[in-house]
């Protein structure tokens, strides 16, 4: 089975990448799962009902969240009948949606789990024990076994993937922007990255305009953040898994802007 994953979306410029290029990808590679991180798909911060639909809409079977799940009030309104959302599973008990779902292809089924680091984020439950339980729950269903880790550092995100090596089939690291080039498939058997890279400008900081921000290293001074205009782009990862046994087979990067063509397969 193939897994393509899209790294996080960024408001307009990013959703229009996902609507030129998600079907063509699908075409091309064919995935069995299809999974968007959208915690930025909302004007740069969030996620609304109408743009979770729009990505069921354009080909993902699950969408997953990161620390700016709860940007928009709207997330409140409809996290509860959006099956699909999958918001960092170790948010403290009683937080609204879920952390890990069961989609159902080919009557198959694949866990998709989303856990946040800690590390220069809010201080949730710990991933990594919130991993162990989630793995133990799901492992009674399937074998196959998705985790999306929205983190800051390299080395929580690296420490996780050892950590769940050969349990999981894949960890992929969301929430810096930047595409890492660390892709692998570690001994045990699970596709690794330690960030994906953000879908959205190509031409701002980060996926916001470029002056503000240069406005508060310059002046320490509170800035508004609007996401950037101009050339945009695509980051994700496909990942081949072997259907026997659920170990990753291959894991490749997808970058797509004005300098790296997408080339059709
Ligand atoms: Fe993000
Ligand atoms: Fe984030």
């Amino acid at each position: 089975m193939k897994i393509l994953f899209i790294g996080d979306v960024v408001g307009s410029p990013g959703r229009a990448m996902v609507d030129e290029y998600v079907k063509r990808l699908k075409k091309d590679y064919k995935p069995t799962l299809t999974v968007i991180n959208g915690e930025n798909a909302a004007a740069g911060k969030g996620i609304n009902e109408k743009i979770y639909k729009g990505f069921l809409d354009a080909g993902a079977q699950a969408v997953t969240l990161g620390n700016h799940a709860w940007a928009k009030r709207d997330i409140f309104d409809f996290i509860d009948t959006a099956k699909w959302l999958v918001r960092p599973a170790n948010y403290p008990e009683g937080t609204p949606g879920v952390g890990m779902v069961f989609v159902t292809i080919n009557q198959i089924e694949i866990a998709v789990i989303n856990l946040m680091g800690r590390t220069f984020l809010p201080a949730n439950d710990c991933p990594f024990r919130k991993a162990d339980e989630l793995i133990a729950e799901a492992k009674k269903r399937t074998p196959y076994i998705f985790v999306d880790f929205h983190a800051e550092v390299t080395s929580e995100k690296i420490a996780m993937g050892w950590y769940l090596d050969g349990r999981v089939m894949a960890v992929v690291g969301t929430h810096t922007h930047v595409q890492t080039a660390d892709e692998r498939i570690l001994p045990k058997g699970t596709a690794y990255i330690s960030d994906v890279g953000m879908t959205g400008p190509y031409d701002g900081i980060l996926g916001v305009e470029k002056e503000p921000v240069l406005h508060k290293f310059l002046t320490n001074l509170p800035v508004r953040f609007e996401v950037a205009s101009g050339r945009e782009q695509l980051s994700g990862v496909i990942i081949d898994v072997d259907d026997k046994s659920g170990q990753a087979k291959s894991i490749k990067r997808i970058l797509i802007n004005e300098d790296h063509p997408y080339i059709e397969r």
